[in-house]
C-alpha cells in the first residue's frame, strides 16, 4: 500500500486525509486533524486512553489502521458538548469528580457514549464492563461509573441524537 486520500467524517465533517499505509487512526486524529482529545498513552491497545467512536462503536484508534476506514464515520471526544454546552456524561464527570488528571477520560466518555448508543438503561455491571478495557489511574474507577450512572438519563436521551 502506499500513501493515499482516506476519506472519513469527523465529528461530523466530512475530510479527506493523507494517509501513509502504516498510519493509525489516532495518529490522523492527532496530527492531521489537530484533534489531541484523543490521548496517546500505550499505543498497543491495552489502556484505552485513545477510545474513539468508528461508526458507532468504541476502538481503540492505535490499532486501527486509517487506511482502512475509507467513508467511515468517526466521533472523538471533540465532537461531543462545548465548554459552554457540556454533553451529559461530560457534565456528570465534572460532578462526581471522575475526571483527575484527564489522561483517561475522554476515552472513558467515549467508551461510555458507545454503550448508550446500543444501550440506553444499563446496569451498574454493564456499565464497568463497558469500560473494562479503560485504564484508570487516579480515580479508582468508583467515581467513574457513579457519573455514568447519574447521567444515565440525560446522556442516554442524547446517546442516538
Ligand atoms: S493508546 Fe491506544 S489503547 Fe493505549
Ligand atoms: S483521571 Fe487520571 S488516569 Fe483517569
Amino acid at each position: 500500500m502506499a500513501e493515499r486520500i482516506v476519506t472519513m467524517t469527523v465529528n461530523g465533517k466530512r475530510r479527506k486525509l493523507l494517509v501513509n499505509p502504516g498510519d493509525t487512526l489516532l495518529t490522523v486524529l492527532r496530527d492531521g486533524c489537530g484533534l489531541t482529545g484523543t490521548h496517546h498513552g500505550c499505543g498497543e491497545g491495552s489502556c484505552g486512553a485513545c477510545t474513539v467512536l468508528l461508526d458507532d462503536k468504541a476502538v481503540v484508534s492505535c490499532l486501527v489502521l486509517a487506511q482502512t476506514i475509507e467513508g467511515a464515520s468517526v466521533q472523538t471526544i471533540e465532537g461531543l458538548g462545548t465548554p459552554e454546552a457540556l454533553h451529559p456524561l461530560q457534565q456528570a464527570f465534572m460532578d462526581h469528580f471522575a475526571a483527575q488528571c484527564g489522561a483517561c477520560t475522554p476515552g472513558m466518555i467515549n467508551a461510555a457514549l458507545a454503550l448508550l448508543k446500543r444501550n440506553t438503561a444499563p446496569s451498574r455491571d454493564e456499565v464497568i464492563e463497558a469500560i473494562s478495557g479503560n485504564v484508570c489511574r487516579c480515580t479508582g474507577y468508583a467515581p467513574i461509573v457513579d457519573a455514568i450512572m447519574a447521567s444515565l438519563d440525560a446522556a442516554g436521551a442524547v446517546a442516538n441524537e
